[in-house]
C-alpha cells in the first residue's frame, strides 16, 4: 500500500463510549475533544439542561425531550492519532441503534459512575462488546464524591462480565478527602487540588511515590499508608497487565478520575491510545478476512439517520470504511443492488460542523445522502472487489404493539412510511399472515422507539395511526416447513406473524407459553431471534 495512505490508517482509532445515563459519558466526551482542540469551550456537546443541544440532536424530537435518540461520529486529532468517537445514546431507553454502532468501533470505553458500579444499561451494552470480542477500557468516574471501595468495584466487574481487570491508576480516597491518583506504570502521584476544584490540570503535583516525606506532605501520613498497603495487595493478588489479552477483549485496563473536574483524562487518553489498535481486520459472509490496509476501498453501512436536515427530506446512511481509501467523486460499487454509484456529498463530522470531504481512510465513518437504495448492513466496495461483510445482528425486539392507520385514504403513505422506517432500522415490522397492509405489529428494544416511529409517520409521512400495546416479550423464528399455527398446540395468545421476507415467526407472551410450544409440539422447531440484516 502507498506508505502514505498507510500512515494515515496506523494512526487511526475508532472507538466507542458506552455507560449507563448519567454515569458522565457526555462531559468525558467534552473534555476528549477539548484536549483535540475540536471545541473551545466546556459545555459545547451537552444539550441537556441547556438550550445548547447536543451535536447528535438532529431530530425535532430529541430537541423536545432534551435526549440524543441517535448516536453521532465525532473526529478530533490529538497528539498525532486522528480519533473517531462514536456516540451512543445516553438515555435509559435505547434502541438498536446503540447496538449497531458497536459493530463499526474497534473497542469501547465504558463509564463507570464510581459510586454505583454496575447499571442495567452498562451491563446489555457490556454483552454487546464481548459477543465480538471488541476490547473495552474502563473509566470510573466521580471519584471526586462519594465512591465505593475500588477493590470491591472490581470484584464486581471480573465477576459479573466475567472478565479480567487490571488497574492502570489507582484513587487515593474519594469525596471530599480525594486526594489523587497514583500512576501504577510511572510510579507518580498525581494529586487532585480540591480548592481549585482540580479544573486547572496544571495545578495538579506530580510526585514521585517512593518520595515518601513529600507524599506524606500532599496525602497525608494515614493516606499514604492506605495506598501502600493497598497497592501491595494489588502487586501481589492482581491480574498481570497483558496487551494481548487486552486486544482480545479479555482484560479491560481500568483508570480511576473524574471527568467534570478533568482529573485523570489526559492520562486515560494518552494510556488508551497506546494500548487500542488501529483500525482490525473484517469478516466477509464467506469468512474472508479484509485487511485495513488493502489499497482498495471497502466499507459497510451500519446506521441510516433520516432526516437529519429539515429543508430535504433526505436520509443519511453511515458507512464505517473498512479497507483503503475512500475518495470522493469515484465510482464505487454496491454490492446489495449489484450497481455503480458515486457517494453524494461525503461528509463526516469534526465536532460540532459536518464537513463535506475529499477523502477518509479504514477506520473512519463517512455519511452520504442516501436517496433510499443502502439498508443496514449493506456493503459498498471498489468495483474489481467482490465481497459482503458479514451482517449486522438483528436484535430480538422485547416490545410489540399492533399499529393500525386512522385513515384509510392514506394507505399508501402507511405502507411507505412503515417500510421505510423498517428499512432503516428504527423498527422491526412483522404482518399477521393473509392480513392486510393496513394493519402491522411493530417490534422494539426499547419503547423510545415508539414515539420516534409517531413522530416520524406524522412528521414525515402525514399519517397517524392507532398504537395498542401487546404484551408479549418473546420472539422466535419457525423453522419447520410450510408452517401454519392452526396445525399446532400453543398457548392461547401466542401470534403467528412474518417479517417482510416472509420468514415465519412467532411471539410470544412470556416465557411459559414458549416452553409450552417447545412441550406440547414435537414437529415444531423454533430458533433465536437473532439473524443477520
Ligand atoms: P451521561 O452523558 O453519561 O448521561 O452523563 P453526563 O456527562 O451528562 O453526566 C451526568 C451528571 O454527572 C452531570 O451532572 C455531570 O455534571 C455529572 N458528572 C460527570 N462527571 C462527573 C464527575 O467526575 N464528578 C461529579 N461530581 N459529577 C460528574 P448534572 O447535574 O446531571 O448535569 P449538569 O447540571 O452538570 O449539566
Amino acid at each position: 500500500m502507498n506508505p502514505q495512505n498507510k500512515k494515515e490508517i496506523e494512526r487511526r482509532r475508532t472507538f466507542a463510549i458506552i455507560s449507563h445515563p448519567d454515569a458522565g459519558k457526555t462531559t468525558l466526551t467534552e473534555k476528549l475533544l477539548l484536549y483535540g482542540g475540536a471545541i473551545q469551550s466546556a459545555g459545547s456537546v451537552k444539550g441537556k439542561q441547556s438550550d445548547k443541544h447536543a451535536v447528535s440532536d438532529w431530530m425535532e424530537l430529541e430537541k423536545q425531550r432534551g435526549i440524543s435518540v441517535t448516536s453521532s461520529v465525532m473526529q478530533f486529532e490529538y497528539d498525532g492519532y486522528c480519533i473517531n468517537i462514536l456516540d451512543t445514546p445516553g438515555h435509559q431507553d435505547f434502541s438498536e441503534d446503540t447496538y449497531r454502532t458497536l459493530m463499526a468501533a474497534d473497542s469501547a470505553v465504558m463509564i463507570i459512575d464510581a459510586a454505583k458500579g454496575i447499571e442495567p444499561q452498562t451491563r446489555k451494552l457490556f454483552k454487546v462488546c464481548a459477543m465480538r470480542g471488541i476490547p473495552i477500557f474502563t473509566f470510573i468516574n466521580k471519584l471526586d464524591h462519594e465512591a465505593r471501595d475500588p477493590f470491591e468495584l472490581l470484584d464486581e466487574l471480573e465477576t459479573e462480565f466475567g472478565i479480567a481487570t487490571y488497574p492502570m491508576n489507582w484513587p487515593i480516597s474519594c469525596g471530599i478527602t480525594f486526594k489523587g491518583i497514583y500512576d501504577r506504570n510511572t510510579r507518580q502521584i498525581l494529586t487532585y487540588d480540591n480548592f481549585h476544584g482540580g479544573r486547572n490540570r496544571l495545578e495538579a503535583i506530580c510526585c514521585d511515590v517512593d518520595d515518601v516525606e513529600r507524599l506524606d506532605e500532599l496525602i497525608g501520613e494515614n493516606l499514604r499508608e492506605e495506598l501502600f498497603f493497598q497497592t501491595e495487595l494489588l502487586d501481589g493478588a492482581g491480574s498481570e497487565f497483558d496487551l494481548d489479552e487486552v486486544q482480545k477483549g479479555k482484560l479491560s485496563p481500568v483508570f480511576f478520575g473524574s471527568a467534570l473536574n478533568n482529573f485523570g483524562v489526559e492520562q486515560f487518553l494518552e494510556s488508551f491510545l497506546k494500548m487500542t489498535s488501529s483500525p482490525l481486520p473484517r469478516l466477509t459472509e464467506d469468512a474472508q478476512v479484509v485487511d485495513p490496509f488493502d489499497d482498495k476501498f471497502s466499507a459497510f453501512v451500519f446506521k441510516i439517520q433520516a432526516n437529519m436536515n429539515k429543508a430535504h427530506r433526505d436520509r443519511i446512511s453511515f458507512m464505517r470504511i473498512c479497507s483503503g481509501k475512500f475518495e470522493r467523486g469515484t465510482e464505487y460499487y454496491h454490492v446489495q443492488s449489484d450497481k455503480s454509484l458515486r457517494l453524494s456529498q461525503p461528509q463526516q463530522m469534526m465536532a460540532q460542523e459536518r464537513d463535506i470531504i475529499d477523502e477518509a481512510y479504514a477506520g473512519d465513518i463517512i455519511g452520504v445522502f442516501d436517496p433510499g437504495i443502502f439498508s443496514i448492513g449493506d456493503t459498498i466496495c471498489d468495483k474489481s472487489m467482490n465481497l459482503r461483510f458479514s451482517g449486522i445482528p438483528t436484535f430480538a425486539p422485547e416490545h410489540f404493539a399492533i399499529i393500525e392507520q386512522v385513515d384509510s385514504m392514506k394507505r399508501k403513505q402507511f405502507a411507505k412510511g412503515m417500510h421505510q422506517i423498517a428499512q432503516e432500522g428504527a423498527i422491526q415490522i412483522f404482518f399477521t399472515p393473509n392480513g392486510g397492509m393496513e394493519r402491522v405489529i411493530v417490534g422494539v428494544i426499547g419503547m423510545l422507539q415508539f414515539d420516534v416511529l409517531k413522530f416520524r409517520m406524522k412528521s414525515e409521512y402525514g399519517v397517524e395511526y392507532i398504537r395498542q400495546d401487546i404484551p408479549h416479550d418473546q420472539i422466535r423464528r419457525v423453522k419447520t416447513p410450510e408452517f401454519n399455527s392452526d396445525n399446532f398446540n400453543l398457548a392461547g395468545d401466542t401470534r403467528w406473524v412474518k417479517d417482510v421476507r416472509g420468514n415465519d415467526l412467532l411471539i410470544f407472551n412470556g416465557q411459559w407459553t414458549v416452553q409450552w410450544a417447545i412441550d406440547k409440539n414435537e414437529n415444531l422447531e423454533l430458533a433465536e431471534f437473532h439473524q443477520d440484516m
